[in-house]
Order: structure tokens, then sequence, then C-alpha cells
């Protein structure tokens, strides 16, 4: 698969998951697709509350997802979308808890941040650059 496809792959599994999206109150559709060294793509998309400071971000939603699929490392690409023409890139909270999946298996997931018209193509570590993590609670 070429560089493209592996990436255009990726965001359309995002964009699926954005269909699914539960955000009657920002009506702010996301979607987030997580690619793991095993091939396996696990996605997520936003659910909001009427409680509204108990959303749940489409990224988070995907590694809590992967987590309970059992996955802990092997994340290599992810992927987010919104319905709007800028790219939609990764809240602070999201940034931290896809770092402990990226840590746990010492990767630095590339992160395409897609929007209709543009896509930019970063790493988590550029998102999240002297992370706190699992590692930081040991001394060795
Ligand atoms: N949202 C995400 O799902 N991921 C992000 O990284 C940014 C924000 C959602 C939360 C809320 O449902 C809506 O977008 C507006 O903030």
């Amino acid at each position: 698969m070429s560089e493209d496809n592996n990436r255009d792959s990726l965001i359309a599994a995002a964009k699926r998951a954005l269909e699914n999206s539960y955000s009657p109150y920002s009506k702010f559709r996301v979607g987030a697709a997580l690619r793991f060294a095993d091939g396996t793509i696990v996605t997520g998309t936003n659910i909001e509350n009427a409680s509204y400071g108990l959303t749940l971000c489409a990224e988070t939603v995907a590694i809590a997802k992967a987590m309970d699929d059992g996955h802990r490392g092997g994340l290599d690409e992810i992927a987010v979308i919104g319905d709007t023409d800028a790219p939609v890139t990764p809240c602070g909270r999201c940034r931290q808890v896809l770092n402990e999946m990226a840590e746990l298996g010492a990767t630095d997931p590339v992160v395409y941040c897609a929007g209709s018209a543009e896509v930019v193509q970063t790493r988590l570590s550029e998102l999240l650059p002297r992370a706190f993590g699992p590692a930081s609670l040991s001394d060795d």
C-alpha cells in the first residue's frame, strides 16, 4: 500500500466513525481512527452528554475501545477528522490519553489531522512534547 493510500484509508475510517457522532449540543462531529502495528484499525467518535463537561472526545473513545480489545502499544498512526474545512487537531486531554498507548509500545505515532480542505501530518511527540507518561512514574 502506498503511503498516500495508507493515510487516506485511515482518514476514511475516521470519517465513517464520525457518522455515529452523538453531538447534539456542539453539533461538531469528530471521528478518530487508530492503526496498530498488526494492521488493526480501531475507531471512535465523540459522545456528548446533557451534563456538557462529561463529553468524551473521539480519540479518547477510540483509545478506550482499543484498550478494551487488549491493545497495549503498537500504535503507529492516528487520524482525526471533523466536518470542518480546516484540520481538527486532538485536544490537550486526548493528546495525553493517546500518549499512554504510544508510550506502552515505545512508538511515536504519525498523526493525520484532517479537514475537508486540508490534512496536516505531524507526530504525537510534536503535539505533546516532553510528555508525562508511564515512564515518568518510575526512576528506572
Ligand atoms: N472533540 C473531539 O472529539 N476531539 C477533539 O480532539 C476536540 C474536540 C469534540 C468534543 C465535543 O463533542 C466537540 O468536539 C466540540 O468540542
